[in-house]
């Protein structure tokens, strides 16, 4: 598996914020926390390509939200945050060169943190940064490929998996207080402890799942059923706005 990443903008303390007071970012210990991540998923088998920052593009590092890439397609997202736009000639000429690239047109949003995808099913979590416009964009993109694609309201989080991922080959990770267990016919969904509202946002490479060690219960009750686990810090990412699944896409 190969993935894309985005090195950590010197502009960070200017990044967008939703849920979040603005909060100091230490960018030597944020560039050593991600350091760490990108030597994580090259553990994990991933070729990384690590794109350069741009000092007046904030958010730069959370990559993610730029495109929704399936192993057909990529779909070059337009981000609900205008500060966010100039995001993505960067990552547009890196994924020409690996896949045919569609985009998202105005009116129309997507942040690609609010789409979550497993095997072929695919929901977008419509209602903050991606609108309605945006999500069945994506959806006329990848059903003809065999993607079915569920637009779903989503409010409670500042992005669809900043309150759930993918936990297992059918298993979800969620907050019920933020994603309706509902959403999840079929699988089998397991609730982050009360306690740790955000750790609902781990990344899974292969088998494996990049956890924050920061949620700890969350962590153990992950561990006891039996899920391999690799587990970081992101705290500072996390002032943010960022988790785990936004520092990079998997090209699987
Ligand atoms: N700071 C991450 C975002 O709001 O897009």
């Amino acid at each position: 598996m190969n993935a894309l990443a985005r090195e950590i903008s010197s502009g960070i303390a200017d990044c967008e914020l939703t849920h979040l007071d603005r909060a100091p970012i230490d960018l030597d210990r944020a560039r050593r926390q991600h350091a760490v991540y990108i030597e994580c998923l090259e553990r994990l088998g991933c070729g990384v390509r690590l794109l350069p920052a741009d000092s007046t593009l904030p958010d730069c590092v959370f990559i993610e939200d730029t495109a929704v890439v399936v192993p057909e397609l990529a779909v070059l997202s337009r981000p609900g945050a205008e500060s966010r736009r100039g995001e993505l000639p960067v990552v547009e000429a890196a994924l020409q060169a690996v896949r045919p690239v569609q985009r998202i047109e105005a009116p129309g949003t997507l942040d690609g943190g609010d789409v979550l995808r497993i095997d072929r099913l695919i929901w977008v979590g419509c209602g903050n940064r991606t609108n309605a416009e945006g999500g069945r964009q994506l959806a006329d993109h990848l059903t003809p490929m065999g993607y079915e694609v569920r637009l779903v309201s989503q409010h409670g989080c500042l992005h669809f998996k900043s309150g759930c991922s993918q936990a297992g080959a059918e298993q979800v990770l969620l907050n019920p207080e933020w994603i309706d267990p509902g959403l999840f016919p079929g699988l089998e969904v397991i609730e982050v402890d009360p306690t740790e509202p955000f750790a609902g946002n781990v990344l899974k490479v292969g088998d494996t799942l990049v956890v924050d060690g920061r949620f700890e219960r969350t962590v153990e009750r992950l561990d006891t059923l039996g899920l391999p686990l690799e587990v970081l810090d992101n705290a500072e990412l996390a002032r943010a706005e960022g988790g785990l699944t936004c520092g990079s896409i998997l090209l699987d």
